[in-house]
């Protein structure tokens, strides 16, 4: 019998909710949040997913997505787990999960999310954690109030210090000296500056012109600093030189110092201060313990790369350097606190929650603002990139922090033990959206040591660290295989992860390599290799899977090269795609210049079956008419359901039922050809298939694709809380308000 998916999909209906989980996505599904990784795909997705590839096509799509289900005899595998989206989903709907991930951060991450623990023993190593640590980490925070009370920094703002070639003048490398103002200050037009004259902290609004130090009487303009964008000048001696050539003669990156402070006064008022002697005193005892602990960090290279040479080029070569001494000496006591748990999934817990915290507690970090979350984390570009005006937020932290190891306690692990316990599922009802609880099996199981221990206990989990190229699990053993393979661009996710790597190996432990680094791990630019790699795991994959089984996938790309590369994986694995669907996916934030106007803001979900398997007789139809024909109705679908289809998406759209239609020819060749000479007038069948231009959905250049993928999770959380009922609710008595 057929799998629901093979035959009709919801995809326009599904991608509502998708939409509204891709507003908050850690609020929705905490669980998968419990550390970083990037390119997470939305829960809801996958649950629809894996429900079509579970139900016979006559079975009741939505009733099912809201009521119990077992499918305990279901086998799932998912060859790129990432943060286990697909294996948390299919525990949920009672099915038996095995994932891999060449990543060992990915692997980790996810086997912390996935593991069974009671909320008592979490609390207890908690609170055993705080008893211990947070004195001594607060301790590193306390400072004085002008009148001299004790109070608490919550952050220090620093600036890199690059001394000029000709005068020898130590240059604050401050881009604007206007280091604080609201992050939205239409309504708040409230913002602190340095005075460059003698260093006080100093009233003024977010787009002063002018300022006059109450303090030392000099005017000058707050938002000229002596940096713009690489050129940097020196009000010494009035010499300009590019950062990066000056970079070249200097040794290590640059030293930073702390010009002013944020804290928090006994009384509960933040106030900014300027630095004090007491404030000095501290540093030099951090510098005293930092002497004594400096050597105890592995000396680990940052390997050049499209992600990491940005930093490169600023002289950072080894991964502790991304850290002032006060972060350092924090994370030494950190580290050996959580070296010290005895349960080793507990350890894993807690080393996951000490290496998240870290994103947040680093050099590259900076103020994003009032009046939201304060820091901006370093992975807020894909690119890690020097910052010139980093924040140091207090580690441990306070009610009042933001990214500090406390406060991600309360809102990552707390969170996402009560969603294990309880996983709920987001539903609509017109503009409102409702979390229904009480349906699913719980997101714990125990992780299984083999894949014959898996097959043979209830509630395990199968995961693995390693390439999918090569899975250790025997042949035909499983039902479906569900997976978001990387696509093929410039995210190297092993790039990035290397700087949680370094600190979680060191919690655990874990591994001798010191890098994850790997030549299998699929993500090359060159189409050819990554063609090769993909398809060595969509073979395997095809190898594990039984006779019926089913590969389903997501995927968009927006050059040709990209699908070539999925059509050839596909059919050189023995497969081929009976269906495609278009989904909602996360907003792109890559983007060619010229498409930046029409992001693809839709996934297709790519249905294969074994080539013998699937119906298609070679035929000699030409496969361009029935593909634009079912594409059309696809973006006609979507566009009733109220969702906007820009080019990019028809595009995509298109892509995805072109595949199918030409996999029925059944012959490699001919479909090939097909492919190759569709290329030139895509655009033209694209036309076809959208009747209008397309919806410009952003009109953002590329460079502000990012800052506009920020603003517009804020816009929409907060229309959504305007709107939206989060109560949790049982079926039975769902109510909405
Ligand atoms: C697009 S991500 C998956 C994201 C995941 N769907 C999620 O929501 O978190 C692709 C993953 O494939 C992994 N990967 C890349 N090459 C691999 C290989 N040869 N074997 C196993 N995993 C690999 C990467 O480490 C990455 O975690
Ligand atoms: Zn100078
Ligand atoms: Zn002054």
């Amino acid at each position: 019998m057929p799998k629901l998916i093979e035959n009709d999909f919801p995809f326009a209906e599904l991608s509502l909710i998708a939409e509204r989980e891709s507003w908050r996505k850690e609020v929705y599904r905490p669980v998968y949040y419990l550390h970083k990784w990037w390119a997470r795909r939305l829960g809801s997705v996958f649950r629809g997913i894996l429900l079509g590839s579970c139900l016979g096509d006559s079975e009741d799509f939505w009733e099912c997505f809201y009521k119990k289900n077992t499918f305990e005899n279901i086998v799932v595998f998912d060859p790129f787990m990432g943060s286990g989206v697909t294996v948390g989903e299919a525990v949920k709907l009672g099915c038996k999960a095995a994932g891999r991930d060449v990543n060992p951060v990915a692997y980790l991450a996810c086997r912390a999310a996935l593991s069974r623990y009671t909320d008592a023993e979490v609390l207890s190593t908690y609170r055993c954690l705080e008893r211990t640590l947070a004195p001594r980490l607060l301790g590193y925070f306390q400072t004085r109030t002008r009148i001299g009370q004790p109070a608490t920094v919550l952050y220090y703002f620093l600036v890199k210090v690059v001394p000029c070639p000709e005068c020898g003048k130590e240059i604050d490398l401050f881009k604007t000296r206007i280091f604080s103002k609201n992050a939205t200050p239409q309504k708040d037009s409230s913002a602190r500056t340095l005075c460059p004259g003698c260093g006080a902290v100093n009233f003024t609004v977010y787009d002063a012109e002018r300022v006059s130090c109450p303090e030392c009487s000099l005017t000058y303009n707050p938002r000229h600093g002596n940096i713009s964008g690489a050129e940097v000048h020196c009000d010494g001696c009035q010499y300009a030189f590019r950062l990066t050539d000056r970079m070249k003669s200097l040794e290590g990156p640059l030293p930073s110092r702390r010009y002013a402070k944020m804290i928090l006064t006994e009384d509960g008022e933040k106030l900014y201060e300027p630095m004090n002697e007491f404030d000095g005193q501290i540093e030099r005892q951090i510098a005293e313990e930092f002497a004594v602990i400096s050597s105890s960090f592995p000396v680990v290279d940052i390997k050049p790369g499209y992600n990491t040479n940005q930093i490169l080029n600023h002289n950072y070569r080894y991964w502790h350097e991304l850290f002032s001494d006060r972060q350092l000496v924090c994370i030494r006591h950190l580290i050996e606190a959580i070296k010290g748990i005895e349960d080793p999934d507990l350890k894993l817990l807690f080393s996951c929650l000490f290496s998240g915290t870290l994103e947040f507690n680093n050099l590259f970090t900076s103020f994003k603002g009032e009046g939201t979350g304060a820091v901006r984390h370093m992975f807020s570009h894909h690119v890690l990139k020097p910052e010139m005006m980093p924040l140091e937020a207090n580690i441990w932290g306070t009610t009042k922090s933001s990214g500090a190891f406390s406060g991600l306690f309360r809102s990552r692990v707390e969170k996402a033990l009560a969603y294990k316990a309880d996983p709920s599922e987001l539903r609509l009802h017109s503009s409102k959206s409702m979390k229904v609880g009480g349906i699913n099996q719980p997101v714990s199981v125990e992780i299984a040591d083999s894949f014959a221990q898996f097959a043979s206990q209830p509630k395990t989990a199968y995961l693995t660290l390693g390439d999918s190229s090569c899975i250790d699990i025997p042949d035909k053993s499983i039902d479906i295989v569900v997976t978001d393979p990387p696509f093929f661009d410039n995210v190297h996710y092993s790039q990035l992860a290397d700087f949680f790597y370094y600190w979680l190996n060191q919690a655990l432990e874990f591994s001798t390599t010191t890098t994850t680094r790997c030549a299998e791990e699929v993500q090359d630019t060159d189409p050819g290799l990554f063609t090769e790699k993909l398809t060595s795991v969509f073979a395997e994959c095809s190898r594990v899977l039984n006779d019926k089984g089913l590969l389903v996938f997501t995927y968009h790309h927006a050059r040709h090269e990209g699908w070539t590369a999925i059509h050839r994986a596909i059919r050189h694995a023995g497969l081929v795609c009976t269906r495609g669907y278009p989904i909602k996916a996360e907003m792109s934030v890559s983007m060619p210049l010229q498409q930046a106007a029409s992001p693809i803001h839709l996934d297709l979900v790519l249905v294969c079956r074994r080539d013998k398997q699937a119906r298609g007789n070679g035929r000699a139809i030409y496969p361009l008419r029935p593909a634009i024909n079912v594409a059309k109705e696809q973006v006609s679908r979507l566009k009733s359901a109220g969702i906007k289809v820009s080019l990019g998406d028809a595009k995509v759209i298109l892509m995805g039922c072109l595949l199918c239609e030409a996999h029925k020819m059944k012959n490699f060749d001919r479909e090939e050809r097909f492919l190759e000479e569709l290329e030139q007038n895509l655009d033209t069948y694209v036309a076809q298939v959208i009747s209008t231009k397309g919806e410009v959905l952003y009109k953002a250049k590329e460079p502000e694709q990012l800052r506009l993928f920020e603003e517009m999770e804020k816009y929409l959380a907060n229309k959504e809380r305007g709107g939206i009922l989060t109560s949790v609710a049982h079926p039975q008595s769902a109510s909405v308000g």
